[in-house]
């Protein structure tokens, strides 16, 4: 299969890790008989130092027309100081927008190498896989207005939610859940916003086109205690796109790492854009340590959800695991007696892997 990929590394570790998900997608084209094109284009703090705009409209042009898209991360302290619009994180919330990728799936499983690396005990984190579904087109990110008054003294930001818009993403929600184990918690504040009461009674009407899935409610701060506490207890969660974005960096810990964290983000027809949880670490950046995995294994969600290579997909995930099996492990991944490697060590390794499988299938297949 001939798919067309953008490529938009943005700042920081970004460039770092784009890099590794090319040379794996590049391994498993090899491998699988298909050919993926990459173009590489400018987006974030990179983009602005090059054309003078966070997203320049020929970035959104190419990712139109494009199969799927890589994303590494955007921004760092270079462009901390410049005009709120112009600011690196608008064009990642900008190409977001513009091809209406609305839902946002963050899957939270650990490794199980990497069990004792999380902060948390080994009996809590044990069993947990969850699915955060995010809304990330909406809400107090792209409310208007957004703004300061003259004076500089009061500011207001706006949360707005169309029907329409809550309703897909808690229809995703549910959609996900079906094909897992049938949990769905909401995550709202309902004890103070109305946005998240109007949320809560479409989750309550919804819930009845699936009987199949149990629902609960929890509100956020709660969410919060019990991601720590009690993680086993999620399958799928789904909320708004700021609760969403925070939970899942809390979350993120169970697996032993925010580098490890993939997502995916797309709209109902399965174009999508494909990008690591995490940002572009400033403070790493350039000394080439940082953990490609998260973006290794958003490369693998893409090959699944864009592509519908399943195959792929899960030879690119049991090569990470393999990987990690065998003690390899970046700086940000506490583990005792593991074999501590930077970015393209570790990158090498899961190509290894992935190639020490197909060997060994062609001996079995002999
Ligand atoms: P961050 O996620 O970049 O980093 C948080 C911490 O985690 C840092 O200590 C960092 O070193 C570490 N970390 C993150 N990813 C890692 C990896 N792959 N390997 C090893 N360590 C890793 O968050 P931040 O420091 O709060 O934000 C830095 C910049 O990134 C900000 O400009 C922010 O807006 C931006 N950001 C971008 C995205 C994105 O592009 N999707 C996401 C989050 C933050
Ligand atoms: C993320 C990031 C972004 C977000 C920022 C950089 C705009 O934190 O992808 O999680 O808040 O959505
Ligand atoms: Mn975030």
């Amino acid at each position: 299969m001939n798919k067309q990929i953008i490529l938009l590394p943005g700042d920081g570790i970004g460039r770092e890790i784009i890099d590794s998900a090319k040379v794996v997608l590049n391994s498993v084209a090899t491998e699988f008989g298909h050919e993926f094109t990459f173009h590489q284009h400018a987006i974030g703090g990179d983009a602005i130092d090059r054309f003078g705009t966070p997203l320049p409209d020929d970035t959104v042009k190419a990712c139109r027309n494009a199969d799927a898209i890589l994303l590494g991360a955007v921004g760092g302290p270079k462009w901390d100081t410049v005009p709120a619009k112009m600011r690196p994180e608008k064009g990642l919330l900008g190409i977001r927008k513009s091809l209406g990728l609305f839902a946002n799936l963050r899957p939270v499983k650990g490794f199980k190498p990497l069990l004792h690396a999380s902060p948390l005990k080994e009996e809590i984190i044990n069993n947990s896989d969850i699915l955060i579904v995010r809304e990330l087109t909406g809400g107090l990110y792209f409310g208007t207005p957004s703004e300061r008054t003259e004076d500089g003294n009061a500011v207001v930001d706006t949360l707005s939610y169309t029907r329409f818009e809550m309703e897909r993403i808690i229809e995703k929600g549910f959609e996900s859940a079906r094909i897992r184990r049938k949990h769905l918690t909401s995550v709202d504040k309902a004890n103070v916003l109305e946005s998240s009461r109007l949320w809560r009674e479409i989750v309550n009407e919804k819930a009845k086109d699936y009987p199949d899935v149990t629902v609960e409610h929890v509100l956020v701060d709660a969410c919060a205690m019990k991601l720590i506490t009690n993680p086993s207890e999620f399958d799928v969660i789904v909320t708004e796109n700021l609760f969403g974005d925070i939970l899942s960096d809390e979350a993120s810990v169970l697996t032993g790492s925010l580098g490890m964290l993939p997502s995916a983000s797309v709209r109902t027809d399965g174009v999508g854009l494909y990008e690591p949880v995490h940002g572009s670490a400033p403070d790493i950046a350039g000394r080439g340590i940082c953990n490609p995995l998260g973006m290794i294994l958003s490369a693998a969600l893409m090959l699944r959800f864009s592509f519908g290579m399943e195959e792929e997909a899960s030879e690119i995930e049991r090569a990470v695991g393999a990987c990690l099996e065998q003690g390899y492990h970046t700086a940000d991944l506490r583990i005792k007696d593991g074999k501590q490697v930077g970015t393209k060590e570790i990158t090498e390794i899961v190509l290894e892997n992935l190639t020490s499988k197909s060997v060994s299938d062609s001996i079995s297949n002999m």
